[in-house]
């Protein structure tokens, strides 16, 4: 009997544990409900205003903020704990320590879980944001390196499945490293589900394009909106025989214009967007942004409704995982892409690339000049500390010569011959140019092209080796590395694209793939040389001093608090036209970094007169006045208190 009671009492207990815990879980359940109702809430009336005014459609609106809901539950426990802390503190990307990399994932592990064994690498690197470039699924030989999708809930075969995604992203995650990924909104593969439907005549998916009867209507697009790739995809829309349609193709012929005036586009992209942030997936670069809204007899570019439309991307993202990022892939001229961050009142991106920077950076390598760089960096200076700007030497892109040329006419320069100047010299055919590359869409009609090839490439890495020319190569590392760590003295996000830490260059091999010979652009997106990789404890080699100069730059870039995105930025005079200086303050902290763009041993005429001065490179204490610099020298310089 005695034993009977204990059993019973301890079914009692552990009926009423397991009711407690039942109960727990409810109040989780129902606090975090309430943690979703109240983000809700914040937003609603926003929300409904912005998707009114742009579909003035109830029902579509309704089922969007269910489908939310839905996405909000299935988000997993551990994603929402690091959603609310990211909410607690809500600079988080901001600190000195976040350093990227961006690579594809086959190129580098050959697989998501190869690339998850090669965590350690990329760890040794100091990285801790990664970029995948596109994995989803595409079509062979109609890729556009994967920025042609084909099906936004599947991962190409040869690279892995979701599974490994999430499994990847939670390893990351444990490693504190955060992950990236491309979210290509503004067309599908003319082979997605809808694209297939639409084809075959079904006028609900026809109308998630833009899709015309008859040449007038593209005609009259032509006329006011400019091409993406004049030579290689010329033309704003294809043919398409067997439906005798015309249908928008701002990019390849098979990547399709979604039509973003229909809100079942929106809805279901943004059902994407949830399904892929779940996936575990930090921040989502918003390919090709400007392009999602077309009008007639505009450029389609930058439209107002393009902020609606990210604005609103916003929101459901701060509703529904508020520790995502937006990423808005912008390349346009300054005055375009700052309007991206929205206001401080209605936020649109996190981040966005500092395009022109990286443009203008390359024109002072090759004119030795840095006036414009200088003038440059003060207008991105001047903008609202909390905008965050995603730093790069190179990117798998074609680089082009987007410059402030109406400055340079000023100086003497026109956009034409300079452009020209440019691209000469990038492929190596001015003097005092050892870069090698190539032209990418090179546009016979307006004599237009833009460049191709790798950082090492281009400070002369590849000719250096290729000519067993060791001064040569001294200058070449000595350049490459001068440029990261001015890129890690500006503002933001510094992003290494993969390979760069060393020192890879050009592949030529692509030349012999018939799915890629046409697009230059596969020159700088060649296989990760880990031959090379091996290499970086191997004291002087080439891919030691620079896989350890950039370790030291980055150690030093985390460890000093000045370098933290909201400090104080500011560029100094030199007297030098070769000669950039960058000042940095943050609560009481200032450094100055100075860099030689030029070959020849050079001054900075600075003079700051606050006392002394700590070279965080060497350690040795001076003033900070008439700085001397080696040819393609640099010095970080901190102050002593
Ligand atoms: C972005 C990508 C580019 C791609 C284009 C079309 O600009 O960076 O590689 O070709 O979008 O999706």
């Amino acid at each position: 009997m005695g034993a009977q009671v204990a059993s019973k009492s301890k079914k009692t207990r552990t009926v009423k544990s397991t009711n407690t815990s039942k109960k727990a879980k409810s109040n989780n359940q129902s606090n975090r409900q309430t943690i979703y109702q109240r983000r809700f809430r914040r937003h609603f009336d926003e929300l409904k205003w912005l998707y009114t005014e742009l579909y003035n459609n109830k029902s579509m609106f309704a089922e969007l903020c269910e489908m939310m809901e839905q996405y909000y539950r299935e988000r997993n426990d551990k994603l929402k704990a690091l959603d609310r802390k990211r909410e607690k503190d809500p600079n988080w990307y901001k600190r000195n320590d976040m350093l990227g990399m961006m690579l594809y994932i086959d190129n580098f592990g050959g697989t998501i879980k190869g690339v998850q064994e090669k965590l350690d690498y990329i760890q040794r690197a100091n990285v801790n944001y990664v970029h995948l470039m596109p994995f989803l699924d595409t079509v062979d030989g109609e890729s556009d390196g994967g920025y042609a999708v084909k099906d936004f809930r599947k991962v190409r075969p040869d690279l892995g499945t979701m599974e490994d995604l999430d499994e990847f992203t939670a390893t990351c995650h444990r490693k504190h490293i955060n992950v990236c990924m491309d979210f290509v909104m503004n067309h599908t593969s003319s082979q997605h589900e809808w694209a297939v439907k639409a084809k075959q005549g079904d006028g609900e998916y026809m109308s998630r394009y833009f899709f015309y009867d008859n040449p007038e209507i593209p005609r009259r697009f032509d006329e006011t909106v400019p091409q993406v790739f004049p030579t290689t995809a010329p033309g704003n829309f294809t043919y398409l025989p067997e439906l005798n349609h015309w249908v928008m193709t701002s990019f390849y012929p098979y990547q399709w214009d979604l039509n973003y005036h229909n809100p079942r586009v929106f809805n279901e992209m943004i059902y994407n967007f949830l399904y892929l942030v779940n996936q575990g997936i930090d921040v989502m670069r918003l390919d090709a942004v400007p392009y999602i809204w077309k009008e007639i007899g505009t450029d389609c570019r930058n439209l107002q409704q393009v902020h609606t439309l990210v604005r609103m991307m916003r929101i459901i993202s701060e509703i529904v995982c508020p520790g995502v990022l937006l990423l808005g892939e912008v390349v346009m001229e300054p005055v375009k892409v700052a309007p991206y961050f929205g206001t401080t009142e209605k936020p649109e991106c996190h981040m966005l690339y500092n395009v022109t920077t990286m443009a203008t950076t390359w024109n002072s390598v090759a004119t030795r000049d840095v006036r414009l760089l200088k003038q440059q960096l003060d207008t991105v200076n001047s903008l609202p500390k909390d905008y965050v700007f995603l730093n790069y030497l190179r990117c798998h892109d074609d680089l082009g010569w987007g410059l402030d040329y109406w400055t340079l006419s000023n100086w003497g320069m026109t956009e034409f011959s300079h452009k020209h100047y440019l691209n000469d010299y990038f492929q190596g055919k001015t003097a005092r140019s050892n870069s090698r590359g190539e032209l990418y869409n090179d546009d016979e009609t307006t004599g237009d092209a833009r460049f191709c090839g790798t950082t090492a490439s281009m400070c002369g890495v590849e000719r250096a080796g290729f000519e067993h020319n060791g001064k040569m190569m001294d200058e070449a590392i000595q350049q490459d590395l001068m440029l990261h760590a001015y890129m890690f003295m500006q503002s933001g996000i510094p992003v290494i694209y993969s390979g760069d830490e060393v020192g890879q260059v050009n592949d030529y091999t692509y030349k012999q793939d018939p799915r890629k010979c046409d697009d230059s652009r596969y020159l700088h997106r060649g296989h990760f040389r880990w031959d090379l990789a091996e290499k970086i404890d191997e004291a002087g080699t080439v891919e030691n001093r620079l896989f350890e100069g950039l370790n030291q730059l980055e150690t030093l870039r985390k460890r000093e608090k000045a370098f933290v995105s909201t400090a104080d930025t500011w560029t100094v005079e030199t007297y030098d036209a070769s000669v950039l200086c960058i000042g940095r303050y943050y609560d009481n902290d200032k450094i100055f970094g100075i860099f030689n763009f030029s070959e020849q041993p050079k001054t900075a005429w600075i003079h700051e007169d606050d006392g002394d001065y700590r070279d965080l490179l060497t350690g040795q204490v001076t003033r900070a006045e008439a700085v001397k610099l080696e040819p393609y020298g640099f010095k970080l310089m901190k102050w002593i208190r």
